[in-house]
Formats: C-alpha cells, structure tokens, sequence
C-alpha cells in the first residue's frame, strides 16, 4: 500500500482532492464512491471549490452511496445518502440520475456498478475498530453489498451524530469488502491522533478479517492518504 503523508489536515485534503481531480480529467464519466464521516468534510469543501472555479467538472461523473442504514422511512434525517447529497452532492449540483443509493436492495447496487463499468475511485475512512464502510470486523474479505449489523463499538462513535446510541439504527447496507476491492483505484483517508493506533494496525498488523482495513494491503491499487497527526 503506497503511502502519502501530509503535513496537516488541510493538506491531507488538497491531496485527496487532486486525486479525483485527476481522476476526473482522464476519466469525466468516472464512478466515485466517498466516505461518509468526519474526515472527508474538509475533502468535500475541496472539492466544491474546484467546481466553483471550473478546475474540475462533475457533470458526467456518477456516484455510488458507500454505506447506508437499513429501514429508514424516506426523508429520515439519519439517511447517510441524504447526509451525503446535503454535504457535497448538492452542493456540485449533481443530478439524481447520477447518484445511486441502497433503495433498490443490496443486489441492485451490484448490478448498477457492473452496468457503470465498476468504481474508478473509492475513497474510504477508517473506522475506530477498522470497519470500511459498514464492514464491520469480521467482514469477509470477498463480501459483495449486503445488510449488516452494526457492532456496539459503531453505534456508540455514530451515537455522537443522533444524539443518543438509543436512536442509531441497529442494522445497515454497505458495499462489500469484495466490491470495493473490484475498484480501480481505492484511497483510504486518515486524519488525526484517534486512529494513530489503528492505522499503525492497519499497516503493520495482521492481514485479517479481525481488521477489515487490513484488507487493502492485499490491493495492489490502494493508496494511503494520511496527516502526520494519524501517523506514530
Ligand atoms: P470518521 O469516521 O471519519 O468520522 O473518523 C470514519 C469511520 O468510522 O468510518
């Protein structure tokens, strides 16, 4: 796994962000997947400010929703793919028809990304306990999309977005550790002193389902984007 280290979070996230643009003018009707969380924020405003200045153009481009909670009722402020469209889809304008979310089931997402061509440019967080998406350790590593449930450790760190761990949902969809590992280019994003310990894991630990992040060392296409803060 190549490995790029930035000085700060800003940084990290100019980086990040030339690698879509990147991607983008060699490939304008790519298939993008990004993160939901914290770290990708300062990524999106990037990214919304290339648009803004015409540096990049997202207009062909389609996105496919990473991970989602299952069962909620339309409109549910919980929805990540809701989250997503309000913190950077909205924002660069992308239309509906380019956006392609859990509400046909897990299979049709598959089958969408086969129709695309496949994912050009996943871009993924790393979770507390490792987890990519909502692969929760464990996970297989060839696991295609699917409905999961949450471990206690996730639904406590994403209690601190709804308020209370009473009102996460228990259950979510997310792409596979074998889906993500089926796309051209994976970017892993790492910001700050909390995941010292498990990008340090990550990197020189076991190669397990025990740490689905561990995962992308076998990917010969996976890059680490990371700020010094992240690294020991
Ligand atoms: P974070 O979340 O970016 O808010 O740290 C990462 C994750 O849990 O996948």
């Amino acid at each position: 796994m190549k490995q790029f280290i930035l000085e700060d979070y800003q940084s990290l996230c100019a980086s990040v962000a030339d690698q879509v643009f990147m991607q983008l003018s060699s490939k304008p009707d790519s298939v993008l997947v990004f993160p939901t969380g914290n770290t990708p924020l300062g990524l999106f405003e990037k990214l919304i400010e290339g648009a803004r200045l015409t540096k990049v153009d997202f207009s062909k481009a389609h996105f496919v929703v990473l991970d989602e909670y299952a069962d909620l009722p339309l409109g549910d402020p919980r929805s990540l793919t809701g989250w997503l469209k309000q913190e950077l889809l909205d924002p660069l304008s992308v239309s509906s028809d380019h956006i392609h979310g859990f509400e046909q089931g897990v299979e049709a997402i598959e089958r969408v990304i086969a129709k695309l061509g496949g994912i050009d440019l996943a871009i993924l967080g790393l979770g507390p306990n490792g987890h990519l998406a909502f692969n929760e350790p464990g996970s297989a590593f060839d696991s295609n999309a699917r409905r999961i449930t949450l471990t206690p450790e996730s639904i406590k760190s994403n209690a601190s977005y709804w308020g209370s761990e009473d009102k996460v949902p228990r259950e979510g969809l997310t792409l596979g550790l074998g889906t993500i590992a089926k796309a051209r280019n994976v970017i892993l994003m790492v910001s700050g002193a909390a995941k010292i310990s498990i990008l340090a894991q990550t990197l020189h630990g076991k190669v397990t389902p025990a740490n689905p992040a561990s995962s992308l060392r076998m990917l010969p296409q996976s890059l680490l984007f990371a700020d010094k803060a992240a690294i020991s």
